[in-house]
């Protein structure tokens, strides 16, 4: 018995566990119920009652050898996986990544950027911090004259040598910019930002988003403005919308016109929206006004032109049916994560 002992202890001593299949097979060979150290555990009521107790210790440590290597071998694998990759638990939820979203003005703004690049007119940008002399003056707003209180201002600085600096109240003085800067034909939009000293309320709020468009050529007349008009407003509120220009004043066009659409909620039987009316205001327009031309360099003898300026948060008002034009400004997450494409 005391030999068949250690021969199995060396056997044991002398297994190579390198990897679990290994350790399996040594734990089949060896602990298992029917492995060779039970074997030798249930020959010892053969063994002789005086010898038995001795017996019965040296079994107990071979067993216990073995059980330590097992426990070792365990031990190592288990770190090796751990230091390896990560385990993997692949019935965990994925973990989502936010995308942005596109504002509703931007969306709308995209709109009408794409339909009239569609019609070859290309885009410019000026400042939104501007100097009355371009808000105002090359305008054709006469100093003093009434029409600068149509646009409260905001003022910030005044009595500079370069003149009253302001935010600008319109898109219109990219106008005078680009004329300035380009010789005729031209033919550009101009999106941005302006900002007006209104009161706050759910229609009107202190800073808005216009699109201005100025065309100049020679022959230009308000024909062409019409046709330009039609073709986006069918693109933009669909193909059977109705246009009304209706006469109206600015400085800086003669004649000058405001362009209503038939009302596209109602379809211009007459809602809430369009006050029972049936139409909906989308812009000023008219012939840029010979003076304008002169105050930009250009000659109104030898060219004609068009403009007119838009107005785009109303329009992503009625369109996504939001009823309060602050929430375009305050960015609140659970607002605009309801435009995600
Ligand atoms: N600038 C005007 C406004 O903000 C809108 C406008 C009217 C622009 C007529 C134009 C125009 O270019 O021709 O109220």
């Amino acid at each position: 018995m005391e030999t068949s002992i250690q021969q199995l202890q060396q056997e044991i001593d002398g297994y190579e566990i390198r990897n679990p299949k290994e350790l399996e097979a040594f734990k089949l060979e060896f602990t298992v119920r029917k492995g060779k150290i039970a074997g030798l555990f249930s020959q010892l009521k053969t063994v002789d009652p005086a010898d038995r107790p001795r017996m019965g210790q040296l079994l107990n440590s071979l067993k216990l050898s073995a059980e330590a290597r097992v426990a070792d071998a365990e031990a190592r694998f288990a770190e090796d996986t751990a230091g390896a990759a990560p385990a993997l638990d692949l019935s965990l939820p994925g973990r989502r990544s936010f995308l942005g979203s596109e504002h509703p003005v931007q969306k709308v703004l995209g709109d009408m950027k794409r339909i009239f690049t569609a019609m070859g007119f290309g885009i410019a940008t000026g400042p939104e911090l501007e100097l009355d002399e371009y808000n105002f003056d090359r305008l054709n707003f006469p100093p003093n004259h009434p029409a600068r209180d149509m646009q409260d201002t905001f003022f910030i600085t005044r009595g500079q040598p370069e003149g009253d600096v302001l935010l600008r109240t319109h898109t219109s003085p990219v106008q005078v910019r680009v004329m300035l800067d380009q010789k005729p034909p031209i033919r550009v939009i101009c999106p941005g930002k302006v900002y007006r000293n209104e009161a706050i309320s759910a229609r009107s709020y202190c800073v808005f988003h216009q699109l201005e468009g100025l065309y100049i050529d020679k022959n230009v007349s308000f024909a062409d403005l019409k046709a330009t008009i039609y073709s986006f407003a069918r693109q933009m509120f669909g193909s059977d919308v109705k246009l009304r220009f209706r006469p109206s004043f600015f400085p800086f066009t003669e004649p000058s016109a405001e362009v209503d659409v038939t009302c596209y909620l109602c379809g211009g039987k007459g809602c809430r929206v369009c006050k029972k009316s049936g139409w909906l205001e989308i812009m000023g327009c008219g012939m840029v006004h010979p003076n304008v031309m002169k105050h930009c360099g250009i000659d109104p003898e030898e060219w004609t032109g068009y403009a007119f300026g838009m107005g785009v948060d109303r329009t992503a008002l009625l369109r996504y049916k939001i009823d309060d034009i602050r929430l375009f400004f305050e960015n609140d997450v659970r607002m605009l994560s309801q435009f995600m494409a």
